[in-house]
């Protein structure tokens, strides 16, 4: 008998990449075949998937939905995630990558709609931060995901009795990326990091981006009855911004590094000023959580409950954020320590 199809958005993305690892791992492996989904069948990260076993490839555009049908075709399962597409947002603005990000999510949902042998959709998505904070805060690469849930949700869509969304909280990898990068001070021995978010407020993680997204798909799509309608919370830890920095000098201190992380929170407007558009980006999403309690940041904008790490019965196998970055190589992990520069 054929195996049923798990069609994976954006398989050799961070996402998507685990999403596939998590059902080929040993043990794991067998029981479906993935189909991995991308724009460019020829990457060396496309390459490798095609060694899998189980796993073909298969070329899709998200900027047309008559490719998203013909790449949804038969699958039984269906994981999606976006991307707000920096490209994009560097050269147009932020407008323009939310457009771009809410027509590819609405071209993903609308298809899943139309796929018959669908059996489970897991949408990658954000909270409603517009809606949650009553127009408070308009975060457009929070928004840029937002139609896609809103059609899940809705009746016509025949997508509730079929979906799970999945809120994703932040990379591990994160200081690897420009604005959460340190600055390397000698005379102090630190790495020093600044943004614009208090020590004591508590953000919520994804731990091992790489690897924890596929971990909550496979458990999702293993308990329908637990998860079908509901949005699960992709946080293996909910941190304070000062434990992170400990556990930034911790992997440091493990690597045989010979300085700590330090912290400076900065103001909003500094961290904008500095920054320009991409400070507005992020700076605007740590007030937001800066400004609300976790509990309420991250909650359903329909009210439901949100079902977590615990409830799927995942915790123990998710890999925390200091795994993440004690896993990373020398290449990755030179992004976060600049080491060759400090030498
Ligand atoms: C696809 O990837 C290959 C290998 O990295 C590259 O040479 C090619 O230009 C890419 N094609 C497109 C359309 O980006």
């Amino acid at each position: 008998m054929a195996l049923p199809i798990i069609a994976v958005v954006g398989a050799t993305g961070a996402q998507g990449a685990g999403v596939v690892s998590a059902f080929t791992a040993p043990g794991k492996s067998g029981n479906y075949h993935i189909r991995a989904l991308t724009s460019n069948t020829t990457t060396p990260a496309a390459e490798k998937l095609k060694a899998l076993s189980d796993v073909s490839v298969k070329s899709v555009d998200l900027n047309s939905i008559e490719s998203v049908l013909d790449a949804f075709r038969d699958a039984s399962y269906i994981f999606a995630n976006t991307i707000f597409h920096p490209e994009t947002f560097m050269s147009q603005g932020p407008k323009a990558a939310q457009e771009r990000e809410e027509g590819q999510g609405l071209n993903i949902v609308r298809a899943a709609a139309q796929t018959p042998s669908l059996k489970h959709l897991v949408w990658s998505g954000l909270p409603d931060a517009y809606k949650i904070s009553k127009g408070a805060f308009d975060i457009p690469h929070f928004q840029s995901k937002i139609p896609a849930e809103q059609f899940i949700w809705s009746k016509e869509s025949g997508l509730s009795e079929r979906s799970t969304v999945l809120h994703v909280g932040l990379y591990g990898s994160n200081p690897q990326r420009p604005l959460w990068q340190g600055v390397h001070v000698p005379v102090a021995k630190k790495l020093l990091i600044t943004v614009p978010f208090p020590p004591e407020g508590e953000l919520h993680f994804i731990g091992d981006e790489t690897i924890n997204p596929g971990l909550f798909t496979r458990s999702i799509i293993e308990q329908p009855e637990k998860t079908i309608g509901r949005v699960v919370l992709g946080s293996a830890e909910l941190i304070s911004c000062q434990r992170w920095i400990e556990i930034l000098t911790e992997v440091f201190k493990e690597r045989g590094q010979d300085f700590e992380a330090g912290y400076l929170e900065c103001t909003y407007s500094s961290f904008v000023t500095f920054w320009g558009p991409s400070g507005k980006e992020i700076g605007d999403m740590l007030q937001y959580w800066a400004k609300m309690d976790p509990a309420d940041s991250w909650q359903d904008y329909r009210g439901f409950p949100v079902l977590t790490a615990a409830d799927l019965g995942v915790e123990k196998e998710l890999r925390s954020t200091k795994d993440r970055l004690l896993g990373m190589n020398e290449e990755e992990f030179d992004l976060i320590s600049r080491a060759s520069s400090i030498k």
